[in-house]
């Protein structure tokens, strides 16, 4: 496998020009419609690299924010590998346990909406030693108080739920960038909270190869492609997650999903509109059934109008079910061969572990340690 990808230019200058506490997010829009363009006209110079933590079943948010985006770029050409984070997941949940069974839901997730195996590589990082010897080298780069003001580790140190904050959990954004850097990938499809960690990665990519490439790029500096996806609500008008148990699973049958719908927040405005700034649970509810019909939620609100909240849950149900039936079927069918969904993980794996291997050797050679 090619492990030599082109770089694609730098976008530091633009991120850079920007407020720090910004992270550059304005500039992160305005470089990925240029990606999107770059990537239409020739998808064969981007390898991408992304990934879950495998923490269960994926949900329709998850589904419409990256998982659609992945398998469009796969269709379009580009190089994806999918990682699935089962390191980085210890640091925050107890999932120890089902980590197994949390892994082969994810892979038959990945298989139900369209990952192919055959041209895209899904592993998991625990099987490539390579990639988690990486972390060493990358961990010497960076400082203490950089890993510390990362406000979305930040953030996730706050709401967690454990007593002590981990030195995984401290460092795990140095692992993504072994996650991002191992295959060389240059860009990375990401939504605004993973923005700091790709910060992270270029710096230290370009660290890397200031200190030990000998004038040479070892690491190219990847962009990110921020998703234009539009943020779903969960059934009770919060965040979709499937800890607050208001995420409809792309696994759901048919009757727990209309179950779910019928049981989501609206509001007491019998006239159906979409205006997510003041109406958001019933906005969130026509975009789900927009996006599954492809048309704009304007349209599906136009239509259902003054017939209020028990249509458009209806049609919501209707909509959710008739565009993941196909999922669920392919799901079904993948569930039932284990066999296979093993073979996949595990030729995933190989193909991973050959990049990087390489990727190490060219790292040691570089850092003069090959003993
Ligand atoms: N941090 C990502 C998440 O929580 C998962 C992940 C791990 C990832 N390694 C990655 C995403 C590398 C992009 C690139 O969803």
């Amino acid at each position: 496998m090619n492990t030599a990808v082109p770089r694609t230019e730098d976008a530091g200058d633009i991120a850079r020009a920007r407020p720090a506490d910004a992270l550059g997010t304005s500039a992160a829009q305005a470089r990925s419609a240029v990606l999107e363009e770059l990537i239409r006209k020739d998808p064969g110079r981007f390898r991408v690299l992304t990934g879950d933590r495998p923490t269960g079943r994926l949900h329709l948010g998850h589904y419409f924010g990256t998982l659609h985006n992945r398998v469009r770029l796969q269709e379009l050409g580009v190089e994806l590998f999918v990682i699935i984070a089962d390191y980085q997941v210890l640091t925050d949940r107890d999932v120890a346990d089902n980590l197994l069974q949390h892994v082969e839901e994810l892979v038959l997730d990945y298989l139900a909406i369209g990952v192919d195996p055959a041209r895209s590589t899904i592993f998991t990082h625990g099987a490539v030693p390579a990639l988690n010897q990486l972390m060493l080298p990358f961990l010497s780069l960076v400082s203490v108080s950089e890993l510390n003001r990362n406000p979305t580790v930040k953030d996730e140190i706050a709401h967690s739920r454990q007593s002590a904050v981990s030195g995984l959990m401290f460092t795990y954004p140095v692992h993504q960038a072994a996650d991002i850097l191992f295959c060389k990938a240059n860009l990375v499809p990401v939504g605004q909270d993973q923005l700091p960690h790709l910060e992270l990665t270029r710096t230290i990519a370009r660290r890397f190869n200031d200190r030990y490439g000998a004038g040479s790029t070892v690491f190219p500096q990847p962009d990110a492609l921020l998703s234009s996806a539009p943020l779903l609500l969960g059934t009770d008008g919060t965040k979709m997650s499937k800890s607050r148990n208001n995420a409809i699973t792309l696994a759901a049958t048919a009757d727990e999903t209309a179950r779910l719908v019928k049981g989501a927040k609206t509001d007491s405005e019998r006239h159906i509109s979409y205006d997510p700034v003041t109406r958001p649970e019933v906005s969130s509810l026509l975009l789900l059934a927009a996006l599954c019909q492809g048309r704009s939620p304007e349209q599906v609100a136009a239509e259902i109008g003054s017939a209020g909240a028990a249509v458009l849950k209806k049609v919501v149900t209707e909509s959710v079910n008739e565009y993941l039936a196909p999922v669920r079927v392919r799901r079904a069918e993948y569930g039932r061969d284990r066999a296979h969904l093993r073979a996949v993980l595990s030729e995933g794996n190989e193909r991973a572990r050959a990049v990087a291997d390489a990727t190490l050797a060219e790292v040691r050679a570089a850092m003069n340690t090959c003993y």
